[in-house]
């Protein structure tokens, strides 16, 4: 999705700005833009593509001794990804320039009325609408402008404004799209869509809510509600992370690095959170009561992409462990579908950033219903987060890579924990047990620390004979089905070859019909309450001449029979299975698509925060 960053201070513009959209890179997009305030004018560059063209053709403006401007990364809604197209968009004047992130519903009816009004457009995208509106309305007074001009808007947007008249301040505003302000004393202003540009520069943030305005300068931050037009209170909080925990730290692509980092999300999101003694789990920013623990009589899980994996494998643990009802929604689906939710249901929503907008609708809709609303997230201060009755944070660190990964693991683990908590709070699992599956919990990242250079190695020997293939399926049992979904997703996100996951059992009523002796499938097989049956699905695919790549259980001599190609992980308790089979899956999918040349931290067509439905 579109990304923002705005800065005003001390040091030269340009290079903040730049060093910024870098910083959101990950979030997919198809076009750049930088304009910064000098002498008097706005400079404005834009460009289709990556941000290095961006930067070709601003080569003598990079050191411009220019302290305030905006920058932004487009991927194109309305209209296509053009040079026209690419944001910032200005004003009849060329005064006054606006970045956005979003989408204006209204901007037919508002563009024909700013166009009988004599305003010229220039692009095809909605965002031009906001600069002619602003133009429309202003007086003098910018702050005034803009919230007029965002009183006749419906629709979502994280705005940044920048004005000739004003020449020291940066107007933001949100309304449904993530902004976060940064602010130090010494750095000066920041803006951006998310935390990794600030990082450099301050740790205080200011998080934007809806329908709310900031006067940005060098001295720090005002904000103001669009509705009453009256000053907030805004919290600043400290953000733990650094910028070097954004960076690639040696590794080729932000996904490598990220696989490995693993280990260290896993134990940070259990670390504290299990009394070693008693067993017992603490959770307290759930904010749930005993009494509302207790009165849960079924869970809805809403999620969208891999976090739906996640839910999908929490499913299997809440009702074998805590005995409810769950039931799995893709969020998109989630919201148009007749909900039968009340005040005994309780819903948790499942995200990487808290900004997905269809998971955020989801929750929104559920709270609406009566329903308690838990999110398990990994962007403290996100929109889900403040909006969520309580959250239970997982603690992966930022995650640049488009496709999630150590996200992903870290939701598992919460999930676990989640699991255990609900199972203690409503008696239905001894102490003896959780501490073991406690124990059973951390110790998976112990596992997958010492196995992942292993399975890298082997993995890389492997591909040679797969990573030209057109096709590819992925299959499991029980817990492990989710992870073949995943597994499937990762590999057909990065390395574009056409993957499927499907439950082994399922296979012979459709897929099997693919099967022939071009076919890879990858098995997942470990030794588990469900082996025998699912070394029987593998033996019909090689049966039917299938190039099989089985995962299974070092000491399982027998996978060696069906296949030479297996991957071998130590034997652990079996429900923590999906957090350790998940890594191969990674690799494979990761080693294939770096061998096909595939942009892998940032495929084609795809975004990191989804904040449009
Ligand atoms: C995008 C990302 C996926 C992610 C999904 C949900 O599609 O590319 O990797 O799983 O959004 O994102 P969330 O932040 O809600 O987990």
């Amino acid at each position: 999705m579109c990304g923002i960053v705005g800065y005003v201070g001390k040091r030269r513009v340009v290079p903040v700005v730049l060093g910024g959209l870098k910083r959101l890179e990950y979030r997919g997009y198809d076009s750049a833009g930088i304009v910064y305030h000098e002498d008097g004018a706005l400079k404005k560059f834009r460009s289709e593509g990556k941000l290095i063209n961006l930067e070709n053709s601003m080569e003598e403006a990079i050191g411009a001794a220019s302290h305030i401007g905006l920058g932004h990364t487009r991927w194109a809604t309305h209209g296509a990804p053009t040079t026209a197209n690419a944001h910032p968009h200005s004003d009849c004047s060329g005064e006054l320039v606006v970045v956005h992130n979003g989408i204006i519903e209204n901007y037919h009816s508002l563009r024909t009325e700013l166009v009988e009004k004599g305003h010229v457009f220039a692009s095809e995208t909605d965002t031009e609408v906001l600069a002619h509106l602003i133009e429309e309305y202003l007086d003098g007074d910018l702050r005034a402008a803009v919230t007029k001009a965002l009183s006749r808007v419906e629709g979502s947007y994280a705005l940044g404004v920048l004005w000739t008249g004003m020449p020291d301040t940066l107007i933001a505003a949100r309304n449904h799209s993530p902004l976060v302000l940064g602010v130090h004393e010494e750095e000066g202003g920041f803006m951006a869509s998310d935390i990794p540009p600030l990082l450099p520069y301050t740790d205080q943030v200011i998080f934007l809510d809806d329908r709310e305005l900031a006067v940005l300068t060098a001295e720090g931050a005002t904000v103001y509600s669009l509705e009453s037009g009256e000053e907030v209170t805004k919290e600043t909080k400290i953000i733990a992370w650094n910028a070097a925990m954004a960076e690639k730290g040696g590794y080729k692509h932000f996904m490598l690095k990220e696989i490995y980092e693993q280990p260290r999300a896993i134990v940070d999101t259990v670390s504290g959170r299990i009394n070693p003694e008693t067993g017992s789990v603490e959770l307290p920013e759930m904010n749930l009561s005993d009494e509302d623990l207790a009165g849960i009589e079924r869970i809805f899980l809403v999620a969208c992409g891999t976090s739906w994996h996640a839910a999908l494998v929490a499913k299997y643990w809440i009702e074998r462990w805590a005995g409810i009802p769950v039931e799995v929604d893709i969020a998109s689906e989630f919201r148009y579908r007749k909900l039968l939710i009340d005040e005994r249901v309780l819903t948790v929503s499942i995200s990487q950033s808290g900004e997905t907008a269809d998971t955020l609708a989801g929750i929104r809709l559920a709270k609406e219903l009566g329903s308690k609303i838990v999110t398990i997230c990994n962007v403290v201060g996100s929109t889900m987060t403040r909006e969520a009755h309580g959250t239970v944070y997982t603690h992966a660190g930022p995650e640049i890579g488009v496709a999630s990964t150590k996200a992903f693991t870290s939701q598992l683990a919460a999930l676990f924990l989640f699991t255990l908590y609900l199972a203690e709070k409503r008696g239905s699992m001894e102490a003896d047990q959780r501490l073991l599956l406690g124990r059973e919990l951390i110790n998976v990242a112990k596992v997958i620390e010492k196995e992942l250079p292993i399975l890298q190695n082997d993995i890389k020997e492997l591909i040679e004979k797969f990573y030209d293939s057109r096709d590819f399926l992925f299959v499991g049992r029980g817990l492990n089905f989710p992870i073949a979904l995943e597994g499937a997703l990762k590999l057909k996100e990065i390395s574009y070859i056409h993957a499927e996951g499907y439950a082994s059992g399922e296979l012979k009523h459709g897929p099997i019909a693919l099967i022939d002796k071009e076919m890879p499938v990858l098995g997942l097989a470990p030794k588990d309450s469900v082996y025998q049956k699912s070394i029987s699905n593998v033996e019909e695919i090689k049966a039917r001449q299938g190039r099989l790549i089985l995962i299974g259980s070092k000491g399982d001599e027998h996978l060696k029979t069906i296949t030479e190609d297996v991957l071998y992980l130590p034997e652990i308790h079996e429900e923590l299975n999906p957090i350790l089979y998940t890594i191969p899956a990674q690799l494979l999918s990761y080693e294939i698509a770096a061998r096909r040349g595939c942009d892998v931290d940032q495929p084609r067509n795809l975004a990191k925060s989804v904040t449009v439905e």
